[in-house]
Formats: structure tokens, C-alpha cells, sequence
């Protein structure tokens, strides 16, 4: 394919079945059957226009699997892709995610071009707190260091002592008590992961009252539902409410599901989190029977193969953080990079 025919709104041509064989074969497992040569033309020329840029695509694993297998280089959870942006070669990251994580991305990697497909998907946990909530906070609790969920604006992680994902709340809490002295830490923005964090350590946290719209959704009585009918085993985002928490075999962050699916090899298995994250694990675990939720995040979903297209042919949408905020809210980012990834599972 040529530049200028990449640049134009892609149409079907001979062969393309054939050159994307074996994607083929994925996609037909995980979608509609019918839906995938519509998206072929959309891969192929988003394909191209990559190349042709040097660009790095990077996909959150709530990422329709059209997107997570068909155009991403790099996909996994909010830290795997904060930690990819530090090591990335490339000068210019298409990232497939809400907002906060293209913020992180830029954040980690200031001399890079960051483009998000879609400048409103946000995340109603970010919209939940502003930095001034965070200075009243410490205003309130004077002396006690905050942590806060990589689920925040950078000003609200420029306003925090260090940031964690769901893959390493737990570790960093721990680390910022000890390093700082104190046996209680605000935890932010997420209550229900906060409250969840607070099972899990003796350290005495302070809660805000965001929530995730979409793991909100889930009810203790869906859940013993979805066991008692399916006969299945329960895998839940710590997102989740602590009733329907109490109803699950196993509570961990998006890459810790995989894990544990890996060693316990269940024969079917529900996973109370956003709908997508099934369909991309249903290619690693053939074996397991999926049983979905139809949750799916708004915010994640504004990402289309058409916005990358458009994302990749116009240059558009650049993500801006300010200097002086960025300087800070990397430190706390930094801090939660040093912790990395030691879930149990
Ligand atoms: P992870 O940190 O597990 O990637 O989750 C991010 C998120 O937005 C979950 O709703
Ligand atoms: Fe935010 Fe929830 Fe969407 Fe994750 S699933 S991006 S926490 S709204």
C-alpha cells in the first residue's frame, strides 16, 4: 500500500484476508464473525500509517480485541504501559486507553509525542478529585502522606507523595508508611480498592468517596447468581464493592487475573470486570470457559479503529502536561515504579 492510500479512508482490497490470516482466526473466536472483514481495512491501514510514522501503539487490556490484537504493540494494565512509555525506543505513542494513562505516558516520557485516539475518555474515578481535594486532605490530616490510584489527573498526582495501580496498592501503601514514619496514609480516589487495600495491611487508611462506574455496577446477588447458575469459579477487579468482593474466589488488578488463571486452571471462570478483559484473555486460555459480563467502560470504548486511523494520519490528539506539574506528579509516579509489581499471584 502506498502513503497516500493509507491516508485515505480504507476500503476492502484482494488479499487482505490472506495477508491477516492467522488474525483472522482470533478475531473469529472473539467477535462477531461477520464484523471482522469490516475491520480489516481499518488494521491494514492503521498498520501502515505506524509504520510509516515509527510509532508504538499501546493498548489497555479493557481494549476491544480488534484494537488489542490488531493494531497494539504493546497491551497489558495501567502499570505494564506506564512502565513500557519509560522504556519505549519510539518517539511517538498512539496510547489506546482513557486519558490518565496518556497523561503517564507523557509524564514518564516528556521528549515523546503522545497522541490519545480520543481527548474526552476519561475515567470517573480521575473525575472524582481535584488537587484541591488533596490539599484539603493534608490539611486535614497534617503530617499523613498521600497515595493515590494512577486513576487521577496529573495535577492530582502532582499533589501526592507517590501513585500505585491495583498490581501494587497494597506494597506501596506499605513502603510510603514505612518511609515516611507514618502509620496511616489517604489513600485516593478509589473507596472501594481503598477499602479493599485496608484488608490487606495494618496500616490505617484514610478514604475518599471515588468510585469506578462500571465495577460499581456489580452486586453481591449477580454474583451468587452467576456461580449458582453457571457452576463457576469468580475472579474479581478489586474495583469492586466489598459485598461482591466477599463473593469471589480470587480479588486482583486486571494482570494479576491472568496470573491467576495461569495457576489455577479453572474450567469456567467469571470475571467481574470490564467486559473486554474476557475476550483478550480468551486467546491465552483456550481452555477455560469465559463466562462475561456485559459491563463495558464508556471511557475505554471512545477508542475506535477510525480514531486511531485518524489519530495517526493527523497527528491528533497531543497530550500536555505542564512542566512544573509534571516535575512532581513523576516523582510520585517514580516512586510507584521502584515498588513495581509484587502481587502475590
Ligand atoms: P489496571 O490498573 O488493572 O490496569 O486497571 C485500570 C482500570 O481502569 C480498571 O478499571
Ligand atoms: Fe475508569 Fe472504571 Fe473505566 Fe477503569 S473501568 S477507566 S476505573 S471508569
Amino acid at each position: 500500500m502506498t502513503a497516500n492510500a493509507a491516508l485515505a479512508t480504507p476500503r476492502w482490497r484482494d488479499g487482505l484476508e490472506s495477508d491477516y490470516a492467522p488474525l483472522v482466526e482470533t478475531l473469529e473466536q472473539l467477535i462477531p464473525c461477520m464484523e471482522v472483514p469490516l475491520h480489516l481495512p481499518w488494521i491494514d491501514a492503521i498498520n501502515t500509517l505506524k509504520k510509516q510514522r515509527g510509532a508504538v501503539i499501546m493498548a489497555h487490556s479493557y481494549q476491544s480485541p480488534e484494537i488489542f490484537h490488531g493494531v497494539a504493540d504493546i497491551t497489558g494494565d495501567s502499570l505494564a504501559l506506564a512502565q513500557a512509555a519509560t522504556d519505549c525506543d519510539s518517539d511517538l505513542i498512539v496510547l489506546c486507553g482513557v486519558h490518565f494513562m496518556a497523561e503517564s505516558a507523557k509524564i514518564l516520557a516528556p521528549d515523546k509525542t503522545v497522541l490519545i485516539p480520543d481527548l474526552e475518555a476519561g475515567c470517573s474515578l480521575a473525575a472524582s478529585i481535584t488537587a484541591a481535594d488533596v490539599r484539603a486532605l493534608r490539611a486535614r490530616h497534617p503530617g499523613v502522606p498521600v497515595v493515590s490510584y494512577v486513576n487521577t489527573s496529573a495535577e492530582v498526582k502532582a499533589a501526592s507523595d507517590a501513585c500505585c495501580t491495583s498490581a501494587n496498592a497494597v506494597q506501596v501503601v506499605e513502603a510510603i508508611a514505612a518511609q515516611s514514619g507514618s502509620r496511616k496514609v489517604i489513600f485516593l480516589p478509589d473507596r472501594y480498592l481503598g477499602s479493599w487495600v485496608a484488608t490487606q495491611t495494618d496500616v490505617e487508611l484514610v478514604l475518599w468517596t471515588g468510585t469506578c462506574e462500571v465495577h460499581e455496577t456489580f452486586t453481591a446477588q449477580q454474583v451468587r447468581h452467576t456461580r449458582e447458575q453457571f457452576d463457576t469459579k469468580v475472579v474479581a477487579h478489586p474495583e469492586c464493592s466489598p459485598e461482591v468482593l466477599a463473593e469471589a474466589d480470587f480479588v486482583g488488578s486486571t494482570s494479576a487475573m491472568g496470573r491467576w488463571l495461569e495457576k489455577e486452571k479453572p474450567t469456567r471462570v467469571a470475571m467481574i470486570t470490564e467486559c473486554s478483559m474476557a475476550d483478550n484473555l480468551k486467546n491465552r486460555f483456550p481452555q477455560v470457559q469465559f463466562i462475561k459480563p456485559c459491563n463495558l467502560c464508556p471511557h475505554m470504548k471512545r477508542i475506535t479503529l477510525p480514531n486511531i486511523h485518524a489519530c495517526l494520519r493527523d497527528l491528533r490528539y497531543e497530550v500536555h502536561v505542564s512542566p512544573e506539574v509534571s516535575v512532581r506528579a513523576r516523582a510520585a509516579l517514580d516512586r510507584m515504579l521502584a515498588v513495581g509489581r509484587r502481587e502475590t499471584v
